[in-house]
């Protein structure tokens, strides 16, 4: 089977669904999900959307911020153009019908109630409550159904992108997708004038994770066989508090807690995170996550604590009611109790290199959100400046597609996927037990704290893997486990190499053998060439 559209948007979270409103009505879109159209990061988002909205805050305030965060290797330019997006983007959201929370104000007016936290310098989060990706996507997915111009494929997951090669020219462009249509379990080909990868980060990769199931990293791995740069996958953050519960499978605790005065303690009570910098439970992230890491071995403890204990249930109910609901169904009341909490891998700031519009090396092809290395993030990516992100590339992207599609070549007829050599797999147990031993060696050995020795382990591991995928790949059909084990081993063969080349400690890369910045050479990203 074959479709044809002007534009292929393959990913439905926050920056996709944008990128989908955003473009004129008479382009004929297609939107692909690989499981149901609102399932993904963006989903589950909690704490919310930074944006300076107050007169006292300054967008230099949150550029500063974002640079700190970044420690030193964001790209300036870029933060400047993203947090500038920022105030509009919002206003955007509320245009289509977000509902963010409101504060009264002493005069009978109400304004957006914005949350702290760690490393912002303001209060300058917008949300709803604790739960803004549900109401983001939510909103944006019941917009996009009413789109005429938009065709939503659910449950269609993205292989192999089409390029120049596929169709016999030389001239370098992206034509499209082969997509393996879940349900129906058969490849599709889907051509297009212009393709976006909106597939979101790869966290997946390590073994305890706040993101969902779906976060495998198929964009960047998909662009990189396309022969597109990717950078800074070194930087994979930790986000220092998910639920410690052994039912409790990616349940995050968001930010905003410490941001209303939450405190960490230690299993005796006391607190340690002044013992490791002076912002205390409001330090970046990165810090975070490796205090809480640190006190974890040390002390032999399974988890830290998060104490809420200073809010009233009131307050607690009213501000964070998924996380307060969350926590009772695991018998943890957050009025009375702290909440038991360890790190696990939340975000990656590397992905596929873009300019300012979301074009990649690929005439034709754009990354937008997660999947993407704009520069914004650095080392280390400041809280909720993500879904901000999404938003402002998603309409970048779509202001140039809109710009350019006319220039673009005509769609080809590039030749259906070929099958005649595989046959249907009798041994689905290799590609689970290769699933299980990649996300187990990437947290041992290329997790919060990493040496050279433990990083060519996890090279070694990877090489072996991915010689016995690819033996499986071209052997046997295809279907969605094994097309996820196949993009997750190239995503950490990317971070592995990536942490390889950085030969210093620099924001969420820390390793023993260089446990400090490398203060000799202006920092710069970690570029990989395919
Ligand atoms: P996603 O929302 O992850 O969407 C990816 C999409 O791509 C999905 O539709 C998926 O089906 C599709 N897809 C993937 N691969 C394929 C394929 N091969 N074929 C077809 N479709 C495919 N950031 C903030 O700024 N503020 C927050 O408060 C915040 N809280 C967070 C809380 C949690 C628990 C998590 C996990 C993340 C949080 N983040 C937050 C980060 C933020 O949510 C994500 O970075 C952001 O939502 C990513 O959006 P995206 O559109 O790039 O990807
Ligand atoms: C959180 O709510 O702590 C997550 C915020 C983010 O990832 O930006």
């Amino acid at each position: 089977m074959r479709s044809t559209h002007d534009v292929l948007i393959i990913g439905s979270g926050a920056a996709g669904l944008t990128l989908a409103l955003r473009l004129p009505d008479h382009l004929r879109v297609a939107v692909l999900s690989k499981g149901p159209l609102s399932e993904g990061s963006s989903l589950y988002a909690q704490g919310g959307i930074s944006a300076v909205l107050e007169e006292e805050d300054s967008l230099d305030s949150h550029v500063a911020d974002t640079l700190t965060a970044g420690a030193d290797l964001c790209d300036p330019k870029t933060a400047e153009f993203v947090i500038r997006e920022a105030p509009g983007s919002i206003h955007w959201l509320l245009g289509m019908g977000v509902p963010f929370s409101t504060a009264d104000n002493a005069d009978g007016s109400t304004s957006l109630h914005l949350h702290q936290e760690g490393g912002h310098s303001h209060r300058r989060i917008v949300h709803a409550a604790d739960a803004t990706g549900r109401a983001v996507e939510t909103t944006l997915e019941g917009l996009v159904r009413q789109k005429a111009n938009v065709e939503v494929f659910e449950h269609h997951a993205a292989v192999d992108l089409i390029t120049n090669r596929h169709v016999g020219s030389d001239a370098q462009h992206c034509h499209g997708a082969y997509v393996l249509d879940v349900k129906q379990d058969r490849v599709v080909t889907m051509a297009a004038r212009a393709v976006i990868l909106a597939t979101g980060g790869a966290s997946k990769v390590y073994l305890y994770t706040s993101n969902p199931d779906g976060a495998t990293g198929d964009g960047v791995a998909m662009a990189w066989r396309a022969g597109c740069r990717v950078a800074n996958m070194e930087f994979n953050q930790f986000h220092p508090t998910c639920l410690y519960h052994p039912r409790a499978k990616s349940f995050l605790i968001s930010e905003a807690l410490r941001g209303e005065g939450g405190l960490l303690l230690r299993p005796d009570g006391t607190r340690f995170m002044h013992d490791f910098d002076a912002r205390g439970e409001l330090a970046p992230r990165d810090i975070v996550a490796r205090a809480i890491d640190h006190e974890m071995k040390r002390l032999g403890a399974e988890c830290m604590y998060l104490d809420m204990r200073h809010r009233d249930r009131t307050f607690l109910e009213e501000h964070f009611p998924t996380i307060y609901a969350r926590c009772r169904e695991f018998g943890i009341d957050m009025a009375t109790d702290p909440i038991p909490v360890v790190p696990a891998a939340h975000y990656t700031c590397g992905g596929v290199v873009v300019d300012r519009r979301g074009r990649t090396d690929l005439p034709g092809l754009y990354t937008i959100g997660e999947a993407s290395y704009t520069g914004l993030h650095g080392a280390n990516r400041l809280a909720s400046n993500s879904l901000l992100e999404c938003l402002v590339y998603g309409t970048s992207a779509a202001d140039d597609i809109a710009a350019s599609i006319d220039e673009m070549p005509p769609v080809p007829d590039p030749p259906p996927w070929d099958e005649s050599r595989v046959t249907d797999s009798d041994e689905q147990v290799v590609v689970s037990h290769n699933w299980h031993e990649l996300r187990q060696f990437m947290w041992d050995y290329v997790g919060i704290v990493r040496t050279n020795k433990r990083l060519e382990r996890a090279r070694h591991r990877v090489d072996l893997l991915q010689s016995e995928i690819r033996e499986y790949y071209g052997n046997f059909r295809i279907n969605a486990d094994l097309i996820e084990l196949r993009n997750l081993a190239t995503v950490a063969e990317l971070i592995i190499e990536c942490a390889r080349h950085r030969r210093e400690s620099r924001g969420l890369h820390y390793t023993l053998d260089y446990p400090t910045l490398d203060t000799r050479l202006s920092p710069t990203p970690t570029v990989l060439q395919p």
